[in-house]
């Protein structure tokens, strides 16, 4: 199977309630953890790509031939929703154009009345071409590549304004920042959660910083309607610890353990084994 759109997967997680698991991709080794992990566990998939990642992987169309080759190589069977993770405008024109199946447009810097025409616009030419659109309401704080934000809490009728243009997901703030969470956080804001779903219906929402979110808490927005959870610094910091460790014990000083291909499968391996561990909480596993 090549690439899909989100939506088919999303609406089956709704149903079941159970989320989707969105993955950064990071570098090649990230996609085939996250393939390998999806198929192993017969789970669907959506492989995120933020503007840093494109930079560095050389592009939308670059990394969609990438991934649908690697489907093809791997013998990949699970749907695999390649998407793009806070794209700005101007990014998300790029990767429609590059091959992508999902988009995320964020537009949460803009004034309600702007993120609403620029969503219209996206969404409109997403339709053609059976891609995809989330949308986000309400900066979600923390840092990602090097823009930083305060995690807010977004506006249950901004949500209804946005969702209303037929997007398929929507990200919206409650409480939630990328990367790690400080000791003082305060935990996810269900009421609000609870508001966003209850203006947006059957809309698919999503849960954006994944990461140091207590299992319970994951679980509980799920139930509230989550069905798509963002998981990136776990995975990093999993490959890191890993490869760390691979030094550390001297393995890349023994035989030909300094190619760069065995100093970064432990990492890889690492990737994968997180990538399995938040399906299973997710509830994903088998549902493909
Ligand atoms: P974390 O890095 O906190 O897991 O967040 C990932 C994310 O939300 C990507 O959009």
């Amino acid at each position: 199977m090549g690439l899909v759109n989100a939506k088919e997967m999303l609406t089956k997680a709704k149903a079941g309630h159970y989320a989707v698991g969105h993955f950064n991709l990071n570098n090649m080794e990230s996609v085939r953890a996250f393939l390998l992990a999806a198929e192993e566990v017969k789970s669907p998939i959506i492989l995120g790509v933020s503007g840093g990642t494109a930079k560095y992987m050389g592009g939308y169309k670059t990394i969609a031939h990438m991934v649908e080759d690697f489907i093809e190589y791997l013998q990949i069977t699970v749907p695999v929703a390649l998407h793009v993770d806070h794209g700005t405008y101007e990014e998300a024109l790029a990767a429609i154009e590059g091959g992508f199946s999902s988009i995320m447009f964020d537009g949460s810097k803009y004034s309600i009345e702007e993120n609403v025409e620029k969503t219209k616009y996206i969404v409109g030419l997403c339709r053609e071409k059976g891609i995809t659109v989330e949308a986000e309401v309400g900066a979600i704080g923390g840092e990602e590549d090097g823009h930083i934000a305060m995690g807010e809490c977004a506006d249950p009728k901004e949500c209804k304004a946005i969702a209303d243009l037929g997007v398929d997901m929507l990200a919206a703030g409650i409480g939630n920042i990328h990367g790690k969470y400080p000791a003082d956080w305060k935990g996810l804001n269900f009421d609000v959660l609870a508001a966003i779903q209850q203006e947006t219906g059957e809309l698919p929402l999503v849960l954006h910083g994944g990461s140091g979110i207590p299992d319970e808490m994951v679980k509980k927005a799920i139930t509230l309607g989550v069905s798509k959870v963002n998981v990136n610094t776990e995975c990093q910091i999993a490959f890191t610890e890993a490869t760390r460790k691979y030094i550390e014990d001297g393995k890349d000083l023994t035989g030909k353990g300094f190619t760069p291909r065995a100093l970064l499968a432990p990492g890889l391996e690492a990737t994968k084994a997180k990538c399995i561990e938040k399906m299973e909480l997710f509830g994903s596993v088998g549902k493909a």
